[in-house]
């Protein structure tokens, strides 16, 4: 019997409708494996999500808006872009809301980007955004991240006359470390006005290091700054896709001009707009995850495994290149017992396994399935 893929593949070959080069070459996102086999209710922990949820107002307000389904959602979001001003005391008319935030690193790169152009990848930047730029038929630079950091001279250095963006994440995905304010402030002084820096910051309401920097003051004395933030993560907010951005009002008006009216549905800007004024729920969720994640670091440390510096939903472990506890027989031990980790694409850090931090059950089931396989010899 033909496999699904293969009669893609066939009907890509025979179809007359042909999609531009740029987008033939393309391949397409993998998302986080959700089932283990076996396992009705499987531990997922491959996808960031936040397990606990969004807060109660949220889901009060998700529920509300059942009854203005038949309404167009607010095309000029005003409610929820004054809440985000609110809470991150930011000026409303520089935000921009969207179908997550993956929608408005699209609608940037379709602005702002043309054939040809180059734009800067920090190695583990999202790889969505890379995606969008070949799509855009520009091309892909990619920095390296010397010791798995990003590095503000790897990235400079590769700026030439048609560098038109750089796309760096901080917290970065799947090491969940952060970029530094000097380091930060480095690369805005010294990347010409014309490069876009485009700033993912989707894990940013889970740092509370004083050193990092969440963009947003760069963008008032530095036009070419743009800081993209979501409610997928702490919020608990991914299945309804909703995000926002926070730029100059040199680049609003182009995203404008592009952006359709109803980009961010009815359900998801009434459920954001409660989430990101219920401070005192997202504390809770940030200090639950920040407490579990000195508790993972340290046992795992114990197990003899390496975990990569992390502020952010999840960490990244290293196991051996050889020999019974590889990265490989650690995803099939953790499937095996209900636990979906996530596997590390090609191009980040070899050998490891990207894991989302839970519920308390979840996370002991990890802690305990991992020194269950470290403990086994074969
Ligand atoms: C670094 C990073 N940026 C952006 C996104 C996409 O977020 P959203 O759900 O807002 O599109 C993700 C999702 O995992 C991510 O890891």
């Amino acid at each position: 019997m033909a496999t699904a893929k293969k009669i893609v593949k066939e009907a890509a070959e025979n179809s007359i409708l042909k999609p531009n080069a740029a987008v033939q070459e393309l391949a397409p996102y993998k998302q986080g494996q959700s089932q283990a086999e076996g396992h009705e209710e499987p531990i997922k922990l491959s996808s960031n999500e936040s397990p606990h949820g969004p807060s109660p107002l949220a889901l009060k307000a998700y529920h509300d808006a059942g009854n203005t389904l038949f309404r167009y959602p607010d095309g000029a979001q005003v409610d929820l872009r004054a809440a985000i001003g609110d809470v991150f005391s930011l000026n409303p008319d520089q935000i921009v809301c969207g179908n997550g935030s993956e929608e408005l690193q699209l609608l940037l790169v379709r602005a702002f980007l043309s054939a040809g152009d180059e734009v800067i990848f920090s190695e583990n930047a999202f790889v969505m955004g890379k995606i969008h730029a070949l799509a855009q038929g520009a091309k892909v630079v990619t920095a390296p991240e010397p010791n798995h950091h990003a590095s503000v001279d790897e990235i400079l250095k590769r700026i030439t006359p048609e560098t038109r963006m750089i796309m760096l994440a901080s917290p970065n995905n799947p090491i969940g470390d952060y970029m530094r304010r000097v380091d930060f402030m480095r690369l805005v002084e010294n990347t010409p006005s014309d490069v876009m820096i485009l700033y993912d910051g989707a894990y940013g309401d889970y740092v509370t290091a004083s050193d990092y920097d969440p963009g947003f003051s760069a963008v008032d004395w530095a036009p070419n700054v743009v800081v993209t933030r979501t409610f997928s993560k702490l919020y608990g907010l991914a299945g309804l896709r909703i995000g926002w951005l926070y730029c100059d009002p040199s680049v609003m008006d182009p995203v404008q001009r592009i952006r359709t009216p109803f980009n961010a549905n009815i359900a998801a800007l009434a459920a954001a707009e409660a989430a990101v004024r219920d401070g005192a729920y997202a504390e809770k969720i940030r200090e639950h995850n920040n407490e579990w994640l000195k508790r993972i670091k340290r046992e795992l440390k114990a197990l003899g495994l390496f975990v990569f510096p992390t502020v952010a939903n999840f960490y990244l472990i290293r196991f051996s290149a050889t020999g019974p506890h590889t990265a490989k027989n650690a995803a099939a031990y953790l499937i095996d017992r209900g636990i979906i980790p996530r596997p590390v694409a090609a191009g980040g850090p070899a050998d490891c396994l990207r894991i989302t931090v839970g519920l308390d059950y979840e996370n002991e089931a990890v802690l305990e399935a991992l020194t269950g396989f470290m403990s086994a010899t074969n």
